[in-house]
């Protein structure tokens, strides 16, 4: 299969790695997507059927995988893209294909059993509605969740970034966060970003924060889409996170970093006898990172320059 090579002469596979790419019979995109629940089960974010994962397949992925598809006459009828009565149209997507895991499904029987758990969805020409072409054998539909994640790709494609992967998780550690801190993306990013060094490398637009709301809600993909046009992750208050990326390992790794470092921040916090730690990043030590790999920081998260003009 083909790699391409990074910045520092890695070889960049575009799922994952080598092994998911040279799983025999199966399309390379299904192989990264199957790992992916299986990694995610493996860190404890999956219970029961909490949490969901697309992906938006390339045309390479797309003529890899059609020799599985349904038969025209036997593919699902086109449906509405539509929650709870409200029907969006999003062009950007006219035309995609999908792999997404199915509603009520539990990511961890994703590994085991692709065509049972999670389907390949095709979008119509006017991006308005969508048809089932492979999987969800036995019946279901797609996530609940479907409409915030077809909303969060439409959001990062008109903002001109190539998102193939929106990913929910269930984090434990960002849930129990959300139990102490109001949902303000500032307190949030400013905590995570002095808790460890690297987080702004990861997230250096910082996070976006949605207060509570009904999980699969208008309400909740509307704001996700929202903030996702300018963060590429976004906490769920009381819920999770949702996160997206040009890659399965981007998607992964931004979760991955914000879940493990609220960890790290509640560790701290409570071995501080439940006060906030004293010694963490400073803004100048932020600024220097950034400086270093050449990244624009979100400066509305720093206190050091507004404390000259305020
Ligand atoms: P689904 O099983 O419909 O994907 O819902 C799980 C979930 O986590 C909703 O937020
Ligand atoms: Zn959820």
């Amino acid at each position: 299969m083909d790699a391409d090579a990074n910045a520092s002469g890695a070889r960049v596979f575009a799922y994952g790695t080598a092994a998911d790419e040279a799983r025999e019979g199966l399309p390379a995109c299904l192989a990264g997507f199957m790992r992916l629940c299986a990694d995610g089960f493996a860190q404890g974010w999956h219970e029961a059927n909490g949490g969901n994962l697309s992906y938006r397949m390339t045309p390479r992925d797309v003529d890899d995988f059609a020799p599985a598809f349904l038969p025209e006459g036997a593919r699902g009828p086109w449906r509405p893209i539509a929650t709870r009565g409200v029907t969006y149209a999003l062009p950007r997507l006219a035309g995609s294909h999908l792999i997404v895991t199915g509603s009520g499904r539990f990511l961890r029987n994703v590994p085991t059993d692709p065509s049972a758990n999670a389907g390949v969805i095709q979008i119509d020409p006017a991006g308005a509605a969508w048809r089932l072409v492979w999987g969800l054998v036995g019946g279901g539909s797609p996530s609940s969740e479907l409409v915030t994640h077809l909303r969060g790709y439409d959001a990062r494609l008109a903002a001109g970034d190539d998102c193939r992967v929106v990913y929910h998780a269930h984090c434990p550690n960002v849930v129990a966060l959300s139990t102490l801190i109001r949902p303000d993306a500032r307190t949030w990013t400013r905590m995570l970003w002095r808790s460890m060094t690297e987080c702004v490398i990861v997230f250096p637009e910082g996070l976006g924060v949605a207060p509570w709301m009904v999980p699969g809600s208008p309400e909740l993909a509307d704001a996700t889409r929202d903030l996702l046009r300018t963060h590429r992750v976004v906490v769920w208050s009381l819920h999770g996170i949702i996160a997206v990326g040009t890659s399965f390992d981007e998607a992964f790794g931004a979760v991955h970093t914000v879940e493990k470092t609220a960890g790290l921040y509640l560790a701290a916090r409570a071995a501080n006898g439940g006060a906030e730690p004293p010694r963490m990043v400073t803004d100048a030590q932020l600024r220097a990172v950034c400086d270093r790999y050449a990244l624009t920081i979100n400066e509305d998260m720093l206190d050091d320059g507004r404390l000259a003009t305020r």
